[in-house]
């Protein structure tokens, strides 16, 4: 048995397509769903679904004793960012070497960086005018979206795309996309 944690800071979508995606396989479990922020919608599809939850403040994400001892309390493989906006701190990447994965809603290294997150993305390549967009889903590192890259998939866009639609357009992607990616990864694990 597998066990994933996602870590996710706001309305969770692509978290709930992992968690529906490995409810029918039973190699692979959700055993955690962390969040920085107690608000976050992220955390009612952990109550629906039974999940451990946890929320972190920043003292305790930066200092790491009490995540790293989460983690190893629930026996966690690998870690999946959906969403997830602060920047992992060396100790986690050293701890986890290679398992823990991001997906951007975007076609890196284009449109990636501090700053560059959910329509704040969209809004720029539509004013870029690009004629594709997509999804990048990549190991993490030290820096903001420049992990090696796992998978990319481009969607065409019509000059008529509003940001809204151009995000609409990705987020099928992510959501089609990013569970086949996990499940991939913790085959080779
Ligand atoms: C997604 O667009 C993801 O690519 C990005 O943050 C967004 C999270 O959306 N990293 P959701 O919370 O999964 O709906």
């Amino acid at each position: 048995m597998k066990r994933i944690a996602i870590f996710a800071s706001g309305r969770g979508s692509n978290a709930l397509s992992i968690i529906q995606h490995f409810e029918e396989r039973a190699e692979v479990e959700v055993g955690l769903i962390l969040s920085n922020k107690k608000s976050a919608g992220v955390l009612n599809h952990a109550d629906d679904y039974d999940i451990a939850k946890v929320v972190i403040g920043k003292e305790d994400f930066k200092d790491g004793k009490r995540l790293l001892h989460i983690l190893k309390t629930e026996k966690i493989d690998l870690i999946v960012l959906a969403g997830f906006l602060w920047l992992i701190p060396p100790y986690l990447i050293s701890h986890y070497p290679n398992k823990i994965v991001n997906i951007h809603p975007a076609l890196l290294p284009k449109y990636g960086g501090k700053g560059m997150y959910g329509h704040h993305i969209h809004k720029a390549v539509k004013a870029a005018c690009e004629t594709e967009s997509g999804i990048t889903i990549h190991f993490v590192n030290e820096r903001y979206d420049e992990g090696r890259h796992i998978l990319q998939m481009s969607c065409p866009l019509d000059p008529t795309d509003s940001a809204e639609q151009i995000g609409k357009k990705v987020l099928a992607l992510e959501h089609k996309y990013f569970p086949i990616a996990i499940e991939q990864l913790l085959e080779d694990l």
